[in-house]
């Protein structure tokens, strides 16, 4: 029998986890199965969508749903969306008591179960829980890659499509840094529209507006749902399995451990990354605004205090 890809999402009763089966199912990009520490609702999940098979023209009438981690063993891509998500008012920083535990146990089962996957991790607070599962697996870092700057960096473009006006596929932009509402960093030294600077389409208080939605993005949607947001954490995180499983080569923004790159060491940062089957093998280093370094330097140190306290959960 011809192998299709082997993609295991882990958290998969929960919205998160959901989001990104959903999008896998539409692009069909290999076997799935949905792992929860609660049976029923990663079952759940994967029936109802199974029932979108019929009228949304795909099949997923074969999938493992279930509790037990060793359901993940052999798989190709792992994507950890565990742990519990924001409040409305609550920062992602807060779910460190809570998510490091969980992602920690985990990673121990990622290990184990699928040694030579690429891990994905979608939990918060996401550089820290990228930082945690590298440590807990000892995979190299290309294999440990976090999924947020796909997500802050569509919310980038989002809203500067709606400020200009313009089609959000034409416009390139990436968000690096931490996925923190304080140290995210929205690049717009280099947005473009169209190949066009973005200043040629936005005045500077324009510019600072949409900066300042894409930092809180996470923080409206919150308030506005009542809990965080799944489809565009889901579509994002998804294009990152896509780019892994089909071998394409994609230059996204992906956490990783950063090993003297921008001058960081030690560190987990959203940074322009090559995605391919082996992980991220490449990180580019693109030339940054005086404004923008400063903003780096501060998520660095930000970053250092939240994995200090993720230590404490290593154990
Ligand atoms: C967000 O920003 C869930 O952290 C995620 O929506």
């Amino acid at each position: 029998m011809i192998k299709r890809p082997k993609i295991a999402i882990i958290g998969a009763g929960g919205n998160v986890g959901a989001a990104v089966a959903q999008w896998a199912v539409q692009k069909e990009l290999g076997e799935l199965v949905l792992i929860d520490i609660k049976p029923g609702p990663a079952e759940g999940r994967a029936l109802d969508l199974a029932q979108c098979g019929p009228w949304a023209g795909f099949n997923a009438h074969r999938y493992v749903a279930t509790d037990k981690a060793e359901a993940m063993a052999g798989a190709d891509v792992v994507v950890m969306t565990a742990g519990v998500p924001r409040k409305p008012g609550q920062s992602r920083e807060e779910l460190i008591g809570i998510n490091a535990g969980i992602v920690r146990g985990i990673c121990a089962d990622v290990k184990k179960y699928a040694p030579d996957c690429v891990l994905i991790v979608v939990s918060n607070p996401l550089d820290a829980m990228v930082f945690v599962a590298k440590q807990v697996t000892g995979f190299p870092r290309e294999r440990v890659i976090g999924s947020a700057g796909v997500l802050d960096s569509a919310r980038f473009r989002t809203y500067l499509a709606m400020a200009a006006g313009v089609s959000v596929e034409d416009v390139q932009a990436f968000v690096l840094g931490a996925h923190t509402d304080k140290d995210m960093v929205p690049i717009v030294s280099n947005a473009m529209i169209g190949n066009v600077p973005v200043t040629r389409f936005l005045s500077a208080d324009k510019l600072t507006e949409v900066v300042e939605n894409t930092k809180k993005g996470g923080a409206t949607l919150t308030g506005l749902i009542g809990t965080s947001a799944w489809l565009a954490p889901g579509a994002g995180t998804c294009l990152m399995v896509e780019a892994i499983v089909r071998d394409q080569g994609r230059v996204l923004p992906c956490s990783v451990e950063l090993q003297g790159e921008y001058g960081i060491k030690d560190a987990f940062l959203g940074v322009p990354v090559k995605l391919t089957a082996a992980g991220a093998v490449e990180i580019y280093e693109i030339e940054l605004s005086a404004s923008e370094q400063e903003a780096f330097a501060k998520a660095v140190a930000a970053n250092t205090d939240l994995m200090n306290i993720a230590r404490g959960f290593l154990g």
